[in-house]
């Protein structure tokens, strides 16, 4: 298949001169209104476009992007799934979108019960035993557990507990949510097999830790199978064994968070069930905990009395709310959904097809690209370019020009040009066929011509140095 991507010279929208036929005037006069008239805006600067200028408008913006819904997106660490339709329907039903996040629980009783269902399936799936969904992303679920380990610690008369130890192949938000919730970090490094280095860890624990926080399967795409050892060893010392949930989505109905030993957990709702991750949200990052952690979480919690449903503020201890509303109801209701609709033995077999998914890829790949910390991948992998002389930005630049999407790159940072790459369940064997074939025939270019690529995107190659050092992000 060629491809060329759609490209246009694009006015702003404030540019455009149809000569709308609406108006933004309600021929109404402030002043027969009772509005009095220092607060009555002169001019309200909208643009006047007609309908279809506006529906032409941001469909040709859409021809100039990439998403989910144009091509395989197999962007690693961001979980970038076809978004059933399905789960989108349910969203934009009226009886769901045009709920005020603030109306009385009375009104609300089906959305309350969405919520209720959600917060029971994650308790299930994860083996915890308390959960609030209020969090609006991952790393916004990992810094409110943060918040909550802190508010144990200073509860229970433990001021010593100051530093939270983290594996080296972690992603960056969990050393950011650490900091920011006050701790000193720790960053110890894998063994040679990108597992947790247990003599390092062994090293970094001690009574002044407060949290290990790591996520298995790691960013590598590998399953830590020393969990158990991990859990004795960080319980051993005192400290709260935390999960970073973001990969949930390789394990689910196979083992979970609660059967490893951890304490506190967080999920990336638009990872593991329907929302795509990416483009800065929306999101939803619940976390559960066990018991002994419940009443120092994000309040509300939706409860269950005598046939209602109640938004629970009881928890004696709560951090606060994280969030002004219940949370992300849109998103939580789309994982809603995906749960209902797929049900346990359709969720585990979506994460097993996602394993398969990317050993059959990497498989396809390994001979021509190095996959370093070579063992059974998960969910993911990450390979280096390093071996082939070839950036991992300029093989990326490549496979942009043939209508796929490029892999993260330069992310888990313990690999030399890597390159992370995450099929999910929701691709073709044909599709896997050929980004191997892709990233296979970015060989036969060498590194100098790939330097020109991309060629087929209405925006070619920037200044990344420029981009980064002086960022315009207004027009
Ligand atoms: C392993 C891991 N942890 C945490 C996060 C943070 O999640 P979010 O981007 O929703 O804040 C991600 C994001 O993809 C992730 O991959």
């Amino acid at each position: 298949m060629s491809y060329h991507q759609a490209e246009y010279d694009e006015p702003l929208l404030n540019q455009f001169k149809s000569g709308s036929t609406y108006r933004v005037d309600s021929g109404h006069d402030p002043a027969d209104l009772g509005i009095p008239k220092e607060i009555v805006r002169g001019n309200l600067n909208l643009p006047d476009v007609a309908e279809y200028d506006v529906v032409r408008h941001f469909t040709r913006l859409s021809q100039m992007n990439f998403g989910v819904d144009v091509g395989f997106y197999p962007l690693g660490s961001c979980t970038m799934k076809f978004n059933p339709k399905f789960a989108d329907q349910i969203t934009s039903s009226h009886a769901f979108r045009d709920s005020h996040p603030l109306a009385p629980e009375e009104y609300v009783q089906g959305n309350l019960r969405v919520v209720y269902e959600l917060q029971e399936y994650l308790k299930e799936l994860s083996d915890m035993d308390f959960v609030s969904v209020q969090p609006l992303a991952g790393a916004h679920g990992e810094f409110s557990a943060i918040l909550v380990a802190r508010k144990y610690f200073e509860d229970t008369n433990q001021p010593e507990r100051t530093e939270v130890v983290i594996p080296d192949s972690a992603h960056g938000t969990n050393p950011a949510s650490a900091a920011m919730g006050g701790f000193r970090v720790v960053e110890i490094p894998s063994d040679s097999e990108g597992k947790v280095n247990l003599k390092a860890l062994e090293a970094a624990l001690s009574e002044k830790t407060a949290v290990f926080m790591i996520t298995n399967p790691n960013t590598l795409g590998i399953f830590d199978d020393q969990i158990e050892k991990i859990a004795e060893m960080v319980h051993n010392v005192g400290a709260v064994l935390y999960y970073d949930g973001a990969n949930f989505n390789a394990i689910l109905g196979r083992t979970s968070p609660g059967l490893m030993g951890f304490d506190i957990v967080h999920f990336n709702l638009h990872k593991t069930f329907a929302t795509p991750h990416g483009g800065g949200g929306p999101g939803a990052g619940p976390i559960a905990v066990k018991s002994k952690f419940r009443d120092y979480l994000p309040v509300p919690i939706v409860g269950l009395k005598d046939g209602k449903y109640f938004l629970d503020f009881s928890a004696k201890k709560s951090i606060g709310r994280v969030s002004g509303t219940i949370g992300s109801f849109g998103v939580l209701l789309r994982a809603w959904s995906y749960i209902r609709y797929h049900g346990a033995d359709g969720l585990k077999e979506n994460s097993s097809i996602a394993v398969l998914n990317t050993n059959y890829l990497k498989k396809k790949i390994e001979g021509k690209y190095e996959v370093p910390f070579y063992r059974l991948k998960k969910h993911e992998f990450v390979l280096s370019t390093s071996n082939t002389g070839r950036r991992a930005a300029d093989v990326a630049k490549y496979v942009l020009d043939h209508g796929m999407h490029p892999p993260t790159v330069y992310f888990p940072m313990l690999v030399h040009e890597s390159m992370m790459i995450e099929p999910t369940e929701s691709v073709s064997r044909q599709d896997l066929d050929r980004y191997a074939g892709i990233l296979m025939e970015a060989l036969d270019e060498s590194p100098e011509e790939l330097k020109n690529r991309p060629v087929n995107t209405p925006v070619t190659r920037i200044d990344e140095v420029k981009a980064a050092r002086d960022l315009k992000v207004r027009w």
